[in-house]
């Protein structure tokens, strides 16, 4: 299965930016309470700048802008974007001039991501709204503006969630049955946070592809379930177009599985069960969370074995998607 994988990612090329494969180990804690096996796949230990999921993504992307001859890149997040960070800090390795357009006040100290996107020499653009539509609309207006100095600039739309970006989710899938393969476990249940929905893509296009029987769970850290599923289906949509794959959506409808049952009241506020979470992971697995995406993922999968949803004899798989550099805001 992971062969077949590897085959269609072969036709894309990529930057390696990521250390891969990142590893794998069982959460032993929680395993023993819960008298269960949940492991841990450590996509905050992807390396480059703090680590984290979006590198995989910028592998691609990136190298998509080179192969274009860009000479800039435009993007846009929150004023604390993990993957404004990364992306900052991938397009200065790479030479490229970065642009980052983010939503909210200019705050007097910088601190976590803000932090290292002005140490790494970002052009910093703030815009004091909460307006996913305004930003957007900012961010093309630089696009312009580079366009008429006779740039060359690269537009990437928030979270690197498109069908490029998922290819780098289709690579970890891959690495997760390259996993199952080695050692002899078999996961039937993937958890992991779905924001803006490129991972979870990326990882359902890995599942289609590759036939594998299991259930992904985004456990969703933005938007309502009904909406987060669409988006995510977009994503899955034109990946399988971008690789050629005809495979009608009525086929694989119910294998995109959202749970916002652990939002909360939206995005960046924060729970009591991702508190619980963070302090668990903490504590009992020397693994650090944060409170906007890992933690909630993480108070999901817990509330499931409270609830006796995960039984003993599966093999289940929490992947961190890294964001730890929020601890420091
Ligand atoms: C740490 C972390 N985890 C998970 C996610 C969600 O990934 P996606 O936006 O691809 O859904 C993000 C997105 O910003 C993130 O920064």
């Amino acid at each position: 299965m992971s062969k077949l994988l590897k085959e269609h990612l072969g036709q894309f090329p990529n930057l390696s930016m990521s250390i891969l494969p990142t590893p794998v180990h069982k959460l032993e804690f929680l395993s023993r309470k819960y008298n269960c096996n949940i492991y841990c796949k450590r996509d905050d230990l992807t390396g480059f700048a703090f680590g984290g999921n979006k590198i995989r993504k910028l592998d691609y992307l990136l190298m998509d802008a080179l192969n274009k001859k860009c000479d800039s890149i435009v993007t846009n997040g929150s004023n604390q974007s993990n993957w404004c960070r990364m992306t900052a800090t991938a397009g200065a390795a790479n030479m490229l001039e970065v642009h980052l357009v983010l939503a909210g006040e200019n705050p007097d100290k910088y601190t976590a991501n803000l932090l290292l996107d002005e140490l790494v020499g970002a052009n910093i653009h703030h815009v004091n709204t909460d307006d996913d539509t305004l930003l957007e609309k900012v961010s093309l207006e630089q696009v312009e503006k580079l366009k008429e100095q006779g740039r060359r600039p690269y537009y990437m739309s928030v979270g690197g969630s498109n069908s490029i970006g998922a290819l780098g989710y289709i690579r970890a899938f891959q690495e997760i049955l390259e996993y199952s393969n080695e050692s002899g476990i078999e996961f039937s249940k993937i958890y992991m946070g779905s924001g803006s929905a490129g991972t979870q893509a990326g990882l359902v296009a890995g599942q289609l592809l590759s036939g594998w029987g299991g259930v992904i769970t985004g456990i969703n850290v933005s938007r309502s379930k009904i909406e987060q599923e669409e988006k995510v289906k977009i994503i899955v949509e034109d990946t399988l177009r971008l690789l050629n794959v005809q495979m009608d959506q009525s086929i694989w409808n119910k294998q995109v599985v959202n749970n916002d049952n652990y939002l909360g009241e939206g995005y960046r506020k924060n729970t009591e069960g991702a508190r619980q979470a963070i302090e668990l992971f903490a504590r009992k697995e020397g693994i650090f969370l944060d409170e906007v995406y890992t933690g909630k993922a993480a108070a999901g999968l817990i509330d499931h074995l409270e609830k006796g949803l995960i039984s003993s004899d599966e093999n289940v798989l929490f992947i961190h998607t890294g964001g730890n550099v929020q601890l420091f805001e």
